[in-house]
Formats: structure tokens, C-alpha cells, sequence
């Protein structure tokens, strides 16, 4: 039976293990994180799987995966099976910093993802294009790495089109959205489908799970069901599950936001009552946590509140 990794200094070391273009790939991901890719497919992706790298932006999280099967004694048998999706489109500010002026606003920066990922090639195939367009290849996945849940058609996508071809015992999936507020129908599916999945550790914002039973086709469609046409209850109630699930990964920043979700769902329901009552709490029982990401999440929670009750 495969096991995950617990020892001290496993995805805590942050400097070793990675080979340097790993490291110097421009990218969006926290040192520890970048390690749990590298290492989820260095030592546990088995041959015959492919790995789904969703949300590629300039290559980092290609590179982290690729280098991971580079470092394997058996790595030849993972040529091509690294498969990149993205729309490469430079479309926001935040694209705009990291590409330091060299791509003109809404052209592609395909360009940069390719050079940066080249010395990994023989590793990754590509698909650029809107991710809701493109149907999977039909192959077992070891690995699917969720950079891309950005909206609910594309976190639906994720579910619908790839995970029939996730294994129980054999798919490691990698949610990177987990501490993104702004996504809380990641968390509502997350809820609805817990049952299948360990939780198996935290690199926040990054959250491992491995699948331990099958995925079913009316799972999927209740998750939707719920996200789209459940009430506001039926919503924390799945956030509620996630949260049971992640207490005993012990990590405080990530218990914080997660009720930060709820908050957000609260809102969103007009349940600003509710969404009041569960933010006085989170920042009374989480007031350690002084991690300037978490305490925007707060901030950006406290004003969208305070603006609604101004006005309702
Ligand atoms: C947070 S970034 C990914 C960061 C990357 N994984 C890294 O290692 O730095 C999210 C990516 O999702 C891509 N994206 C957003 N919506 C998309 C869509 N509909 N289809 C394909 N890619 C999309 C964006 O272009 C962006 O590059």
C-alpha cells in the first residue's frame, strides 16, 4: 500500500531537491508547495500514468512535475506523459507583472512558457486553448495538479471530463485553490465528494488528497446540484465537511480560511447575519495567525460584509 511521506524535513526542507530550472521558473507557487509537486512525482506517481499539470501559466508547475519524473530511475517511462493546459493569454495585471513588459496585454505568453519549460520537453505535451474545451486522452491519471479552478464551468470540467479516468489507490490530486476565497465552489464540490478522497497532507495553499474509492458519474452531479441550486445551508454544510476533514492536517491558516469560505458563501446567500456572527469568531479564535495572505483574505472578507450591511 502506498503511504505518504510524514518524516520532519520532507516537504519542510525548501532548498533541497529541487534542480536549479525548477527553482527558476517564474511562477505563482510557495516554496513548499513547489516541493509537494516535485516529490508527489518524483516518488509516487507509478509508470503507465499520466499527469495533469491545470493551470500551466509559464511553466513552473510543468517544471516542478517533469523534474520530479526526470529524478526517477524508471523516467523514461514517463516521456510525454506531463500534459500542460493553459490559455497562455497575458489578460490581467497580475499576468502583466510576471511577464515584465516582454508580452503586449492580451497576447499570448505561449512563447515564455515554451523556453522556460525546454529543457523538460521530452516530458510535456501541450494544450493551449480555454481548458473547458479540451476532452482527456482517456488514460489512468496519477497526478492531477488543479491550478485552474477559477470559475464553476472550469471546476466542473475538472470533475466531469478527468476524474472518471482517476483510480482509487493510484490518483494523487493537488488542489492549489484551496486557500482561494474567491473559489468557493471548490470547496462546495471538495464537500460533496470527501468521502472519496484521504486527506493526505497541507503545503498551503496547496491541499493533497489521494483518491481512495471510485468517483461515480451522480456524484459529480450532485456536486453541481448542490452548487448550483442548493441553498445557502446546503453549501456550509459541504464546506463544514471539508473543514472536519483538514483538522487533523493541524494547520491553522488553513482551518481560518476555510471559515473565511463559509463566510463567503454566507454572503453571497444574503445571509449576512450569519456571515457577521462566523467572522467575529474566526478573528477572535484565530488571532495568531499573522500571515499577510490570510489577513488580506480577512480584510477583503470584513469590507465586502461591512459594504452590503451599509446598504441593506
Ligand atoms: C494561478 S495561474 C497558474 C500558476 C502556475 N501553475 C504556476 O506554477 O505558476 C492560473 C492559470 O490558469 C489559467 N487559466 C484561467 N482560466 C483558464 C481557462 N479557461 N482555460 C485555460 N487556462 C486558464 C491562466 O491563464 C493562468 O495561467
Amino acid at each position: 500500500m502506498l503511504t505518504f511521506n510524514t518524516s520532519p524535513g520532507y516537504l519542510q526542507d525548501t532548498t533541497c531537491g529541487l534542480p536549479y530550472p525548477a527553482q527558476v521558473t517564474p511562477g505563482m507557487l510557495r516554496p513548499k508547495e513547489s516541493r509537494l509537486l516535485h516529490l508527489i512525482a518524483k516518488d509516487y506517481v507509478k509508470p503507465g500514468y499520466h499527469l495533469v499539470d491545470a493551470g500551466a501559466f509559464l511553466g513552473s508547475s510543468a517544471n516542478l512535475i517533469a523534474s520530479g519524473l526526470a529524478a526517477r530511475d524508471d523516467a523514461s517511462k514517463f516521456y510525454k506523459s506531463v500534459h500542460s493546459y493553459d490559455l497562455f493569454l497575458n489578460n490581467s495585471d497580475v499576468y502583466e507583472k510576471y511577464t515584465l513588459g516582454t508580452v503586449d496585454r492580451n497576447e499570448t505568453f505561449l512563447s515564455l512558457y515554451l523556453s522556460n519549460t525546454a529543457p523538460y520537453s521530452q516530458f510535456i505535451n501541450v494544450y493551449p486553448g480555454d481548458f473547458s474545451g479540451f476532452q482527456w486522452i482517456d488514460q489512468p491519471i496519477g497526478l492531477f495538479f488543479c491550478d485552474i479552478s477559477k470559475t464553476p464551468q472550469l471546476e466542473h470540467h475538472v470533475w466531469e471530463s478527468f476524474a472518471n479516468k482517476f483510480e482509487p489507490a493510484n490518483t494523487w490530486f493537488i488542489q492549489q485553490d484551496f486557500v482561494h476565497i474567491q473559489a468557493p465552489f471548490t470547496h462546495v464540490y471538495l464537500g460533496c465528494l470527501e468521502q472519496v478522497f484521504e486527506f493526505v497532507a497541507l503545503a498551503v495553499p496547496s491541499l493533497l488528497l489521494r483518491q481512495a474509492k471510485p468517483i461515480t458519474e451522480k456524484m459529480i452531479r450532485d456536486a453541481k446540484e448542490v452548487w448550483m441550486r442548493g441553498d445557502v445551508l446546503q453549501h456550509l454544510e459541504a464546506v463544514d465537511a471539508v473543514s472536519k476533514r483538514i483538522e487533523p492536517l493541524n494547520n491553522e491558516e488553513a482551518t481560518a480560511t476555510v471559515r473565511l469560505v463559509k463566510c463567503q458563501l454566507a454572503i453571497q446567500g444574503m445571509r449576512l447575519d450569519l456571515a457577521a456572527r462566523e467572522l467575529a469568531d474566526i478573528k477572535k479564535e484565530h488571532a495568531r495567525v499573522v500571515d499577510r495572505h490570510y489577513l488580506a483574505r480577512v480584510r477583503f472578507v470584513e469590507n465586502r460584509l461591512n459594504t452590503l450591511m451599509a446598504i441593506s
